[in-house]
């Protein structure tokens, strides 16, 4: 296991500076290492950056001011001069320099970013110590506190970043990131996840020549274009077994930006915060401010090791719940079955057969309430509809209890229809600019959270649905991002909208600790840790079509955990593209995360629906391993056609097999990829979805020679689409 190192020191002139950050093996002195040389001697290395008026050099947070003039992590603005004004400087105005120096350090045990979940419920990981540098300007008594905490066994660090105006003026903020991470020299790339609605996490490689590449969002959701997170390793230096990688990601589900500024002298700096273009935070006398936090990280294993560092830095410090968790229960969801239709009587229909294959949480979607019976009308009514629930959802609820399952509800609490009773008695509640158009997407206008009354309506309402409705389950959706952001919250909003979000989501979670939330933005669109730290599970996509979906969640597993992703089956002719699939190749996909099923199960007859039941059986027995385990990506459906996880329990007890051909070129043979993370001494059963033993092999022959692709026979099974595979020790 390698372990990370990160070092800084303060100038004579009391910069504070970036020296070096990596990995380092686990234990210097074994290695007949001096650890006192090596990091006595850190200092030397950082020389070589002190070029051209400290051009080059590696700020831990470059400020605008003073000579720098690349890009900054931070820009603030100051009314007055520190001391009394010249004659003529009054045009001069305000002072847009700042410069930090060091003042003390400390190390807290119980920092937390801003923008911490408040809901109360532990995660499962320990306390983590936090190194604070605090940094004030020469003149002016503006301060700022720059916090690292450090999780060793993931190799990460939390960087976050605190203002505090000691002056008395108003500082304005213009721009503030989280943090910045300096790279040493070198040729670098960059993987990471683009894409568009039904269509997100599509993974792309950027070389970072000189210049500087962008990745943002600005429609106050995490946004389908591009995800906050990065994976950076020298050209072609890193694979998804070998390499080392820098890695990085954002926790925060506003308007954020990541910016890949690469200078003359080769370095790289990442820039992660809040987007720049619309911000201007002002900062009264006394005022604080606590920005997210950004994760840093660093892998020896290649993108495969970095991926497993950011799923297990998840699952131990940012999914609510303490250890152990239970696994996430199999879903129904009801969107692709009845859409707008939704009635009590067809609910019931598919909640009876639900029940009968396996389904342990029963979600109904959108359509239960208000005037819904279509998209364009009754966002923000949220009281249930007499037409399609004349007796309230109470016999539905009590029908899917009595079925042994949980109950969940779709909402979409930050919108409003124009056409609803929300929106005719407040008009002004909605983003939007005064004597301006306010455009609508989906027929629906977004809420102003920056709005206090506005926060506690939405709030209110929710927690009236949760007193009154046995709901064990929320289904949060955002189905627009937003134009026009007009706000009483100024130019704040970009973040205001998310802490508002962040904060109904938890006071919803503390008040009713039972609850868990899913994260859907129109699919895709708000996945990042600042929402997995009040969300159980996230929706990839709307696309759920199974050839479509392997690629989608190759991506996504680059930086988040399996546990967290819902996958459905849904029907043999997808919604979305018309495409066919069949039920193995759709629940083999589907499988690989936490198991949802969306078809339309009154359709299906007795034969079908007992090939369901049986794979939701298997996938009950291998989901520990699922969701649990270290995930191995072996195969991606992007680079040849076929998408192969292994993911293994830690003590190498059990794996499961997860082979998905997306494409089949004739001609084209493969040879099955060694497996990893298995005990080499041991003896493993093959096992398929009937708990048939299909063979056995040692440890040390998977890990060499791979699982042959038809265990049964031997060879090369061109035929085979899709296979899910149990690996379970023998001995
Ligand atoms: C978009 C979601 O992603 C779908 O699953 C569904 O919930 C619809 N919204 C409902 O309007």
């Amino acid at each position: 296991m390698d372990s990370a190192f990160y070092a800084m020191r303060v100038t004579p002139e009391g910069h504070l500076v970036h020296v070096g950050s990596g990995t380092l093996p686990a234990n210097l002195a074994q290695c007949g290492l001096d650890e006192e040389l090596w990091f006595d001697r850190l200092d030397d290395y950082e020389e070589y950056n002190y070029v051209w008026n400290n051009q080059g050099r590696c700020f831990e947070l470059p400020c605008f001011g003073d000579v720098n003039y690349v890009e900054s992590a931070l820009k603030v603005s100051f009314p007055q001069p520190a001391g009394p004004l010249e004659f003529g400087d009054a045009a001069n105005l305000p002072v847009r320099d700042l410069r930090l120096r060091y003042v003390s350090h400390d190390i807290l045990h119980d920092a937390a970013p801003g923008l911490a979940p408040e809901h109360g419920l532990p995660t499962r990981g320990p306390s983590r110590a936090t190194l604070c540098v605090v940094l004030k300007d020469e003149q002016y008594d503006f301060f700022a506190k720059l916090f690292y905490r450090v999780s060793p066994a993931q190799n990460i660090i939390e960087r976050w970043v605190e203002l505090e105006n000691c002056t008395c003026m108003t500082v304005t903020v213009h721009r503030l990131c989280f943090a910045t991470m300096n790279l040493p020299p070198g040729k670098w790339e960059m993987t990471h996840a683009a894409g568009v609605w039904a269509r997100e996490f599509a993974t792309q490689r950027t070389p970072l020549d000189q210049g500087t590449f962008v990745m943002d969002n600005r429609g106050l959701n995490t946004g389908h274009n591009h995800n906050p997170f990065y994976l950076i390793n020298e050209t072609a230096a890193a694979s998804e077994k070998n390499g080392t990688v820098h890695f990085g990601a954002l926790a925060f589900s506003g308007n954020w930006s990541l910016q890949f500024e690469s200078l003359f002298n080769q370095t790289v700096r990442v820039h992660g915060g809040y987007e720049a273009g619309d911000l201007s935070m002002p900062l009264a006398p006394g005022q604080k401010h606590a920005t997210p936090a950004m994760i840093l990280g660093w892998s020896e294993g290649g993108w495969g090791q970095a991926s497993r560092h950011l799923h297990d830095f998840a699952r131990e410090f940012v999914l609510p719940g303490a250890a152990p968790q239970p696994c996430r229960p199999v879903l129904y969801n009801s969107w692709e079955a009845t859409y707008f239709d939704v009635q009590v009587e067809n609910q019931i229909e598919l909640a009876r057969k639900a029940a009968a294959i396996g389904v342990e949480l029963f979600c109904v979607d959108d359509g239960w309430f208000g005037a819904r019976r279509h998209d364009r009308a009754g966002l923000g009514d949220w009281v249930v509809s007499p037409t399609a629930f004349p007796k309230g959802l109470k016999p539905l609820i009590d029908e899917v209890k009595e079925l042994g399952m949980k109950f969940g509800l779709w909402v979409e609490p930050e919108m409003v229809n124009p056409d609803s009773d929300l929106y005719r008695a407040h008009p002004d509640w909605v983003l939007h600019f005064p004597g301006r158009p306010r455009t609508e997407m989906r027929q629906q206008l977004i809420l102003d959270f920056g709005r206090e009354e506005v926060v506690q309506f939405i709030g209110d309402a929710l927690e009236k649905l949760l007193r009154e409705n046995a709901i064990d389950f929320f289904k949060w959706d955002m189905n627009r991002f937003a134009t026009e952001p007009g706000s009483v919250a100024g130019q704040t909003i970009g973040h205001r909208h998310a802490a508002a979000v962040y904060r109904i989501m938890d006071r919803l979670r503390k008040n009713f600790p039972h609850l868990s939330i899913q994260s859907c933005s129109g699919g895709g669109g708000r996945v990042d840790l600042g929402m997995l730290a009040r969300t159980d599970q996230v929706w990839t996509s709307d696309n759920t079509d199974a050839f479509d979906r392997a690629i989608i969640q190759d991506g996504y597993s680059l930086a988040y955990p399996p546990r967290a992703m819902e996958c459905w089956v849904t029907h043999e002719k997808n919604h979305q593209t018309g495409r066919h699939a069949s039920l193995d190749l759709r629940f083999d996909v589907a499988m690989r995360g936490a198991l949802g099923i969306g078809s339309s199960l009154n359709q299906l007859g007795e034969e079908e629906l007992a090939r369901y039941q049986r794979k939701i059986a298997f996938y009950k027995r291998i989901r520990p391993v699922v969701q649990e385990g270290n995930l191995h990506r072996l195969a991606l459906a992007a680079e040849g056609g076929t998408s192969i996880w292994l993911s293994v329990l830690r003590d190498g007890s059990q794996a499961v097999y997860s082979s998905v051909t997306i494409t089949q070129l004739q001609g084209v043979f493969r040879a099955p990829p060694v497996l990893c993370g298995l005990v080499p001494e041991a003896i493993y059963r093959v096992l398929d979805e009937h708990d048939t033993e299909l063979a056995r092999y040692h440890g040390a022959q998977l890990m060499t020679l791979g699982l042959p692709n038809d265990p049964t026979k031997g060879g090369f099974g061109c035929t085979v689409r899709s296979k899910t595979l149990w690996l379970v020790r023998a001995d």
